[in-house]
């Protein structure tokens, strides 16, 4: 039997996206929230975010929503819906107000204004040159950001059910009703029904083998929606952040270049001047991540191997990399043994970002098709979902801008539509599913272990699907794919107890990624041109004529996958070559 439980708005994930939706779910009176979460809330990824979240609050230098939209679609390489990037850059700068008044410790400007730095990709006057766009404190953004509304939502009363897992979303005659979630600590098995269900996830960077993303990221509920019939748009489009820790991963702020940091290779050159000439270091980070691997494919790596770039701070001001970078520097200094402030440090992109996931409209809504049919009682935000903001590249600090705008937009959406319907009724069996794929890998006695097929899962998505692809290395991936689904069906677990079963749990967890592995290499090899993140060394130009378009892969029964399209909103910005 599994444990029942009852809520108006279920908000499935506490990081920034989770926590600002159950806030503003949980201020409408009446309406009762639980959040449900994998981990303890304050251990959520939007804590790992450093550098900032972009709006133009022109603190420090003149700044205009306007000059943020444009930016964000040229960034996107033109696939941004531009309505969505219109709205979001003017709701961005009431969002980090409302932050402020929460009693989020920003840096300050010496006048007591939230201090803000320059950021890749973010300009003035429609890219004439780097603008302080960035909010900041320190390097610890979204931990500041987590931590704070982690208090209001303690504040609003909203009920918490931390270590358990989602495994399925419940979804009968085109609607939500609610979830089936494992609780770690006993084993047992939950049914949470539901007037609206938030999805708030967080990405899936640990398909990559190195990744900037914390292990709870395995893309969990773009799988389950994804085996439920939902497509996941645009998932080819996987950002690699520049200047993650030379094998490691570990990521190192973008705000570092924003104070004035430099990339070097081999021969101390600063070669992002060859790359984009206006703003340099400060390029979009699909162009930088690219320009990187050029520099180290043609042999101006740094070290032994050749394999890596360097970082350098050196230039700057020790008390300002003290004072704006502690993290960071920090971080430098445990895993690499480097001191910033001494010596530049080697660095590597490092997979990020998802641009991609659960389709939705501007207002949060999912939906099933490139028509925008709404799913009705489901929600999703932050960067499990796809409102088509980031297009083919987002820039950095929208994710964090993406998080509050968003979260906001599903907190108030679902608490609207609970307070306008009954609660649906439960169909039976619910948990029949999950409980026979947890039973399957329980009684499982191949000889395959979990750890050894998420390695390989690993090292071949980053050696075939990272950066640069082309359909040899994509083709290849789908087969290198189906053998890994092979040996997932053989793996068995030492652990069949009931209690913290850690083993089982991350099992789970590789089918999702092998899920989620498969919507971006046949999104990417479908994709035939190159736009912002998903770079196509067999068809090396954008081309708009044919792929001025989202994509949404789709599962199907028979578990083959189908690729569909949805139409991206233009607006007055014209799609023009990118050039920085
Ligand atoms: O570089 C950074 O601080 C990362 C920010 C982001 O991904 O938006």
């Amino acid at each position: 039997m599994a444990r029942a439980h009852k809520y108006d708005v279920l908000v499935v994930g506490a990081g920034g996206a989770g926590l600002m939706a159950a806030r503003y779910a949980a201020q409408n009176p009446g309406v009762s929230v639980a959040v449900i979460s994998k981990l303890y809330p304050t251990r959520s990824h939007t804590g790992a975010a450093q550098g900032g979240v972009g709006a133009a609050l022109g603190n420090v230098s003149e700044d205009h929503p306007e000059w943020h939209a444009f930016d964000t679609v040229k960034g996107g390489d033109y696939l941004a819906d531009q309505d969505v990037a219109e709205k979001f850059s003017h709701e961005v700068i009431d969002a980090v107000y409302e932050l402020e008044h929460m009693g989020l410790p920003f840096s300050r400007t010496p006048e007591g204004r939230i201090a803000q730095r320059k950021f890749g990709g973010h300009t003035r006057e429609f890219g004439k040159s780097a603008v302080e766009r960035a909010c900041y404190a320190a390097d610890r953004t979204g931990h500041m950001i987590l931590q704070t509304l982690y208090q209001q939502s303690i504040k609003d009363q909203v009920t918490f059910f931390n270590e358990f897992y989602v495994l399925d979303v419940i979804l009968e005659d085109g609607s939500a009703r609610g979830v089936v979630a494992y609780e770690l600590a006993t084993g047992e098995l939950h049914v949470f029904h539901a007037k609206a269900t938030i999805i708030a996830t967080g990405g899936n960077g640990r398909m990559f083998k190195v990744t900037s993303n914390a292990h709870a990221l395995t893309g969990d509920l773009m799988s389950v929606l994804y085996r439920r019939g939902i497509p996941m748009e645009d998932p080819e489009f996987y950002q690699f952040h520049p200047t993650g820790l030379y094998k490691i991963g570990v990521l190192l702020t973008e705000g570092a270049r924003g104070e004035g940091g430099i990339l070097r290779n081999a021969d101390g050159e600063r070669f992002m001047e060859r790359y984009a000439p206006t703003i340099k270091d400060l390029a979009p980070r699909d162009m930088v991540s690219r320009a990187m691997y050029l520099e180290i494919q043609e042999g101006r790596g740094v070290g032994p191997d050749k394999d890596y770039i360097l970082l350098d701070l050196t230039h700057i001001d020790a008390a300002i990399i003290e004072e704006r970078l502690p993290d960071i520097t920090e971080f430098a200094r445990i895993y690499l043994g480097v001191d910033p402030i001494k010596e530049p440090v080697p660095v590597q992109p490092t997979a990020h970002y998802a641009m991609g996931g659960i389709p939705t409209t501007i207002n949060t809504e999912v939906i099933r098709d490139g028509n925008n049919t709404i799913v009705p009682g489901l929600y999703a935000a932050g960067e499990v979902a796809c409102a088509s903001l980031h297009g083919a590249n987002r820039l950095g600090t929208n994710s964090l801008g993406d998080l509050i705008v968003f979260g906001r937009r599903a907190g108030i959406e679902a608490a609207k539509y609970a307070a306008s319907v009954d609660y649906e009724p439960m169909p039976d069996g619910v948990t029949e599913r999950t409980r026979s794929e947890l039973d399957r890998i329980r009684a499982a006695s191949g000889s395959e272990r979990a750890s050894h097929v998420r390695k390989a899962l690993q090292d071949t998505m980053m050696d075939n699907a990272s950066v640069f692809r082309t359909s040899e290395t994509l083709q290849n991936q789908v087969e290198i794919l189906a053998q890994l689904r092979e040996r997932y069906a053989q793996v068995s677990v030492e652990d069949t107890g009931t209690q913290f079963n850690t083993e089982l749990m991350e099992t789970v967890e590789l089918g999702f990624l092998l899920d989620n592995a498969e919507q971006l290499v046949h999104g990417a090899l479908n994709r035939q041109e190159s736009r912002g993140a998903h770079s196509r060394e067999d068809f090396t130009e954008r081309d708009d004529d044919q792929w001025l378009k989202h994509t949404l892969v789709y599962k199907e029964d028979d578990g083959s996958v189908r690729i569909d399209y949805k139409p991206v909103t233009l607006g007055k910005y014209e799609p023009k070559p990118r050039v920085y």
